[in-house]
Parts: C-alpha cells; sequence; structure tokens
C-alpha cells in the first residue's frame, strides 16, 4: 500500500509560515473581502517591457530547446559585465552559471561545495531556505544569533567561536538580507571573507537583493538611468563577495528582485575556479538547463532600459520605505532592524501581548492585511517579529499601514 511506504528522514522540511498566511489571504479575497498582501516578498511590477517585448520575439522565433547546462554564453557574458559595471570587478563569463533562480543557484552551490555531515553557519534571523536546503542536504546547520549590534549580519568572532566550538566548513551570507533588509560594510565583508579564506571556510554569499539599497532620506533616490550615474553607483552601494570569488567564495544571485522577473526563474552563480566543472555536470544531470526563454529575453534586462525600468521600481521602494518609516511611532513599532536594503521593515511587535503568529492571524482577520510573522525567519526570537514587505504598489503600502494604525488602536481599549 503506497500510503505506509516510507517517506525520507531528509525530506521533513518545515514548509513556510508565510505561504499559509497568503493561502488564507487569498480566500479572504475570493470570500469578497478587501485583503492587502504585504506578506509576499516580490515586487508588484513584472519584467520590464524590453524583456516582455524580447521574450514575444522569441516565442514567435526563436529557438527554444535546451541550452547549456551552464546557460546561453550572452547571457553568461551580459553578467560578468555587469559586475563591470556595478562593482569595478572583473569577472570570467567562465565563472559564470546560470540558474533555475537562486533557489536552483543555491541547490548546486552547496551540493558542489558541501558533503554530508559538514558544518554549515548562517544568521539568524535569515532566510529560511538556506538551512532546508542544507539540511535536506545533510549538512549541519550552526545557526549564529545576530542582532541589532551587529546590524543582524554575522561576525568574526562569531565564526571563530563556531570554528573552535566544532569545526566549520561553510558560511551563507545574506546583503541586503531577508528579513531584516540589513547590511555587512564592505570593510566587515573583507574581513569575514578573508577569514573564510584563511580557515577553508567556504563563503556563499546570497546578493539577490543588491541594486535595491537606500541612503539615508532615500526618496532622494533617482530613477535616472544606469548611464548618468557614471556606471559603478547602484552597485557600489552593496559590497560584493565577486572580488572573493577568486579565493574560494561563491556568489549567488538572481534577476527575481531589482530585475522583478520572479516567475521566470532565472538566476545566477559566479563560481571560483574550482567548483566550475562540478556545477556544470550537477547542472546537466539536476536540470539539463534553466529556462531558455528567460535566458534568452533575460539579457535585455541589462539594457539601459532594462536598468531604467529596476531603477524606477526601487525608486517606488524608496518612496514606500520613507513613508512607513515615517510612521513607526504611530504603528507603536520602537524596535525595528534597520532597513539599509531590500523592500521589508522588520519590527518587534512584543508590546501588543500576543505572539507573532497570532498578531498576524488576528491582524489579517479584523483588518484585511497580511504581514509575515517572523517565526519563517526565527525559531528562537521569531514569535516576537513581523515583517512587512512594501514591495506591494505605494498605495497599497500606505493603505495597509492606515489599516494597521487603526486595528492596533482596537487593541489598546
Ligand atoms: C534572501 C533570498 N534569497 C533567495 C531567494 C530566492 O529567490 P529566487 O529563487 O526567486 O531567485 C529569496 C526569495 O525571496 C530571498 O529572499
Amino acid at each position: 500500500m503506497s500510503g505506509s511506504m516510507k517517506v525520507s528522514r531528509r525530506s521533513h522540511v518545515p514548509p513556510f509560515a508565510v505561504m499559509q498566511v497568503l493561502a488564507e489571504a487569498n480566500r479572504l479575497r475570493d470570500a469578497g473581502a478587501s485583503v492587502l498582501n504585504l506578506c509576499a516578498g516580490e515586487p508588484a511590477t513584472g519584467a520590464s517591457d524590453v524583456v516582455r517585448r524580447r521574450a514575444i520575439e522569441l516565442l514567435e522565433s526563436g529557438d527554444l530547446g535546451y541550452t547549456e547546462a551552464l546557460g546561453v554564453p550572452a547571457l553568461r557574458h551580459a553578467i560578468a559585465e555587469h559586475y563591470g559595471r556595478w562593482y569595478d570587478v572583473e569577472v570570467d563569463p567562465a565563472r559564470v552559471a546560470v540558474t533555475t533562480g537562486s533557489s536552483g543557484g543555491f541547490l548546486l552551490a552547496f551540493l558542489a561545495a558541501f558533503d554530508v555531515g559538514d558544518r554549515v553557519a548562517l544568521a539568524r534571523p535569515g532566510y529560511p531556505a538556506y538551512k532546508n536546503i542544507l539540511a535536506a542536504l545533510g549538512c549541519e546547520v550552526v545557526e549564529l544569533d545576530c542582532g541589532p549590534e551587529t546590524r543582524y549580519q554575522p561576525t568574526v568572532s562569531q565564526l571563530m567561536e563556531a570554528y573552535y566550538g566544532g569545526g566549520l566548513d561553510g558560511l551563507v551570507l545574506a546583503s541586503p538580507a531577508n528579513p531584516t533588509g540589513t547590511m555587512i560594510r564592505p570593510d566587515e565583508l573583507a574581513a569575514v571573507a578573508a577569514w573564510c579564506t584563511d580557515h577553508d571556510v567556504r563563503l556563499v554569499s546570497d546578493e539577490i537583493y543588491h541594486g535595491i539599497v537606500y541612503d539615508e532620506g532615500s526618496s532622494s533616490r533617482t530613477s535616472a538611468p544606469l548611464a548618468s550615474r557614471g556606471g559603478s553607483a547602484i552597485g557600489g552601494g552593496s559590497p560584493t563577495a565577486a572580488r572573493y570569488t577568486r579565493d574560494g567564495a561563491v556568489v549567488v544571485s538572481s534577476f527575481s528582485k531589482y530585475w522583478a522577473m520572479t516567475g521566470w526563474r532565472l538566476g545566477w552563480l559566479v563560481l571560483p575556479d574550482e567548483l566550475v566543472g562540478p556545477v556544470d555536470a550537477l547542472a546537466g544531470n539536476v536540470a539539463l538547463s534553466p529556462p531558455a526563454l528567460a535566458q534568452h529575453a533575460g539579457v535585455a534586462a541589462f539594457s539601459p532600459e532594462g536598468y531604467a525600468a529596476a531603477e524606477e521600481n526601487v525608486a517606488r521602494y524608496a518612496a514606500s520605505r520613507d513613508l512607513v518609516l515615517s510612521r513607526l511611532d504611530d504603528l507603536g513599532w520602537s524596535r525595528v532592524a534597520p532597513a539599509d536594503g531590500a523592500f521589508y521593515v522588520y519590527a518587534d511587535v512584543s508590546g501588543d501581548g500576543m505572539d507573532s503568529v497570532t498578531w498576524c492571524e488576528r491582524l489579517l482577520a479584523e483588518a484585511g492585511v497580511a504581514l509575515t510573522p517572523g517565526t519563517d525567519f526565527d525559531g528562537v526570537h521569531g514569535r516576537d517579529w513581523v515583517r512587512l514587505s512594501f514591495a506591494a504598489a505605494p498605495t497599497t503600502v500606505a493603505e495597509a499601514v492606515e489599516r494597521v494604525v487603526a486595528w492596533r488602536a482596537t487593541l489598546q481599549r
């Protein structure tokens, strides 16, 4: 009887709580309620017109068969050039692997870099898929408790403690991070990368929110095309580990966030030489190739029009971020992670006298606003925190803030 057959132990990974919130939000919306969704980490706009137009041309005339396992040469070149443009770093296209979203990139990078039993450190709070993929692959996850004193980013002293307390084979770093949006400073990234190289610890740097960074007083962020900023200004705000790939670091990135191409399932890795062959072999076996249509059309994302459309989105996020941050007092959110980048505000709601899962359930049921409880990102302190995504349309974000403020007033009565 198939129901009694074994299910692998490795597949027992926890589901995303955000998916349950999303399902409930959709149910309420289908039942006619007005629901504002600020739980998904997903841009409200889709791919830029230039990418869509190229996709239509390709659908009509293109060869959309399997591609090279590491991606089509034109896209690997365009990605390599992007590193020159944004960070002034020379990347050999041969070290670029195009992947099925950054999610597919993580799987390949972890498979290529780590063995069963290897110990890999990551920040808590953090994006849950890292630890769930690592656990499914039989790696031991070492959670580093990261708080406001280090901008929720890991430090060399935490790494030393993990290293001398049981050994360490890898570190996953994310900057800007999800759920906090916080960024690591360039000198700290350099110190962490050097420490990792010296101790044979593989650094895997998640850079999928690069380009979505804010200066203080962020509404000053312009939507001017990249060319008028002298090239490196945008990426220059976020230090890249691509500088350290020759020393063993792996960079993971994606078209999902800055280029708003979530469903196209397109991402990439910048690899150190020794991982190119293994990732090529693994990628060919696991997926044959990343999606052909997305790859060919994705080249257009690196055109001036593609960057300009992305910058318009970032300007909208900046305005929404300003709006949320200007209402923190009204929201009663006094402990908030510094929202340096990405499109999240991570706030402590424990002062409202309920855990964050209940808080989110009630907010959705009573005010029609969907936020994500911190339990997805932090198994220890997450019951105190919620994540608000301001990637939705600015009018949606504004109305949602009003509703949260009004809902909290009903709690205090
Ligand atoms: C920090 C982080 N890394 C990776 C991903 C995966 O994105 P994708 O597979 O669409 O590139 C996400 C998605 O939300 C994320 O927040």
